[in-house]
């Protein structure tokens, strides 16, 4: 009996052993502490989840919003921009470029000048070269009349350039425009940089800088000459006349507080100083101190975190034309890029590529409150690259129900669906034809049917929220019915019925 009865305690406690340990084993690694998780892993989560609707894409995005160095590389910095300009920036740039995202980094005179001779010593290229004809370059009051004329030519030329590839939606002119919200103000632009530079600028954006958010325009070599001469000489962006402000206002003014003059480096001073070497060492020490490579890559000096060059030697296809293009500075594909203009997310189950294919080479005004595309010239095939890309991934994966896959559209029903239009009031945002007018809330459905794949708008009066969450139309809660006729309504807007 005993032995038994120690043989039973025995099994007792070998059960307890094998089911108890293991629970306060479990039990205090899953429940007994908080757990942490990786915030790298939770990023990659984010990354790699995507929601079931979308498509996998053939090639990862690049963001360019989240671009390793804000700033712009500065080594060749001396044949952008001019001494002077230099100087008064890094002494305060909110002061020099209102809308400057560079912190005012408190540095003293004798420290800007040694930061200039140090950025000075790193150039590894010469000043771009171009040739000009010689009256280009001569100041208005000097041009006889013949040149004048010629001169202004080019100058008309590009002030329609100009308009044409909508700089102003990214760059703000004197605090005015700029909504997509990533170029600096162009308003004293002139006293920053050349014409030579901006020639080359404009022709090669990415050599400059590789991650910026500005695109790769298909510019002609007059394209470039005419918008170069259009921002030399354009009065908009040069700094406005002291006294001009002054007379503005009617009231007499109190005099403001007299303002610390802020010294600044001249062109002479500076031809002086810059084979200074003991100069540029200790710029070179204040730009370390001063963590300027946070945000600019600066060669030479070392880094805790050093740049990986993105390698974009192979990009082709699509790939290489969001890169060139920036298309994501603007739009959004997935969980990428910007919000200024239309998600083009499910672009291949929304619109009609053929009109896509027109759109991307010379585009429409389609929304017409300050937010158009640019006029990029995309080639033909370029565009047809683009349409293909969107056609097979940007799309709804279930595809979208469509009243009039077959079948074609009755009178009847093109008749009750422009009564609905008018009678829900979808012309106080939109006009469905340009003869009869009607809201620019929304953009013009004059030729709709051409633009819109009827399955998406159908999906969209559903519920205009599915598609864009912040969309402002309401939800009118359409029956199938109302659907039925106001979708035929719209898809019959197509160009050869406009001016009828
Ligand atoms: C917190 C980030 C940050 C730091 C730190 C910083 N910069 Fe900048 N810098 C910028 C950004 C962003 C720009 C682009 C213009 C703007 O501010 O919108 C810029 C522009 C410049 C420019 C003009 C470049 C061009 O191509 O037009 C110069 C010159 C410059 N920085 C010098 C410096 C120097 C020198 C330091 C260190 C003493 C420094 N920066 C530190 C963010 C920074
Ligand atoms: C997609 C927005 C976008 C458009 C459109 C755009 N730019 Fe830019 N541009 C930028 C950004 C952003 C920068 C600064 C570099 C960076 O941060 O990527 C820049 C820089 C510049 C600069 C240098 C300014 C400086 O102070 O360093 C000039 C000049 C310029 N752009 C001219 C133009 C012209 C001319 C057009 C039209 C033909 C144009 N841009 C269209 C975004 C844009
Ligand atoms: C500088 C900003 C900007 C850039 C860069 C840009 N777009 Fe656009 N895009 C717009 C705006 C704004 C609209 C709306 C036009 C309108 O409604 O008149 C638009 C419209 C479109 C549309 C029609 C979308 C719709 O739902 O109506 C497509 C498709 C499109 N862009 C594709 C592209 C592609 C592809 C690229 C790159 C090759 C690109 N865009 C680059 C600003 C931009
Ligand atoms: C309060 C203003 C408002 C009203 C009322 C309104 N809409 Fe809209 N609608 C908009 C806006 C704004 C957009 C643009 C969303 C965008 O930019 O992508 C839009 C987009 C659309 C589109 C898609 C166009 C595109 O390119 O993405 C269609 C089709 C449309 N509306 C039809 C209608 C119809 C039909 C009605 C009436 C039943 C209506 N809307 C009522 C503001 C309105």
């Amino acid at each position: 009996m005993r032995l038994r009865s120690v043989e039973c305690l025995l099994i007792v406690s070998v059960f307890v052993f094998i089911i108890c340990v293991p629970c306060m084993i479990f039990s205090s690694v899953s429940f007994g502490q908080e757990r942490k998780i990786d915030a790298l892993y939770l990023e990659l989560d984010k990354k790699y989840r995507i929601p079931e609707q979308w498509t996998v894409l053939p090639f990862e995005l690049e963001d360019p919003y989240k671009r390793i160095k804000n700033g712009p590389p500065l080594v060749n910095i001396m044949s952008k921009a001019r001494v002077e300009w230099i100087s008064r920036w890094i002494a305060n740039p909110k002061k020099v470029v209102p809308n400057a995202k560079m912190p005012n980094l408190g540095l003293d005179f004798e420290e800007i000048k040694a930061v200039i001779a140090y950025l000075a010593s790193i150039a590894e290229k010469e000043a771009p070269q171009i040739s000009w004809d010689p009256f280009l370059l001569k100041n208005e009051e000097e041009l006889s009349e013949d040149e004048y004329d010629k001169m202004d030519k080019v100058y008309n030329n590009g002030k329609g350039v100009w308009g044409r590839a909508r700089c102003t939606i990214c760059h703000p002119i004197k605090g005015v425009g700029g909504n997509v919200g990533v170029g600096p103000d162009l308003g004293e632009i002139t006293t920053k940089i050349n014409r030579n530079w901006l020639y080359d600028w404009l022709s090669n954006t990415k050599n400059h800088f590789p991650d910026t958010m500005m695109a790769q325009y298909r510019f002609t070599d007059a394209d470039v000459r005419g918008v170069v001469e259009f921002i030399m000489r354009d009065t908009q962006f040069i700094p406005e006349e002291k006294e001009e402000e002054d007379e503005d206002e009617g009231q007499p003014k109190e005099p403001l507080p007299a303002e610390t003059e802020v010294k600044v480096l001249t062109e002479q001073e500076f031809g002086n100083i810059r084979k200074d070497n003991a100069l540029i060492e200790k710029g070179r020490d204040v730009v370390e101190k001063a963590r300027c490579f946070v945000c600019h890559d600066i060669k030479g000096i070392p880094e805790i975190m050093p740049v990986v060059e993105k390698k974009r030697d192979g990009l082709a296809g699509f790939e290489k034309l969001l890169y060139e293009i920036r298309c994501l500075s603007c739009h959004r594909i997935q969980d990428n890029g910007g919000t200024y203009a239309p998600n083009l997310t499910i672009a291949g189950s929304k619109i009609k590529m053929l009109w896509e294919r027109e759109f991307l080479q010379v585009p429409d005004i389609i929304r017409p409150l300050s937010q158009q595309m640019p006029k990029f010239n995309l080639a033909e095939d370029e565009a047809g690259v683009a349409t293909e890309y969107m056609e097979k991934n940007l799309i709804v994966k279930e595809g979208l129900p469509d009243f009039y896959k077959e079948g074609a559209l009755s009178p009847e029903i093109i008749a009750a669906g422009e009564k609905l239009f008018y009678e829900k009031g979808c012309n106080v945002c939109h006009s469905e034809s340009i003869t009869k007018g009607g809201g620019v809330v929304g953009p013009s459905l004059a030729t709709v049917g051409d633009r819109l794949q009827p399955a998406y708008i159908l999906y969209h009066l559903q519920n205009p929220q599915r598609a864009n969450p912040q969309a402002i139309e309401p939800n009118f809660g359409l029956s199938e019915a109302d659907l039925r006729q106001l979708v035929g309504f719209l898809v019959d807007h197509v160009k050869k019925k406009e001016g009828k």
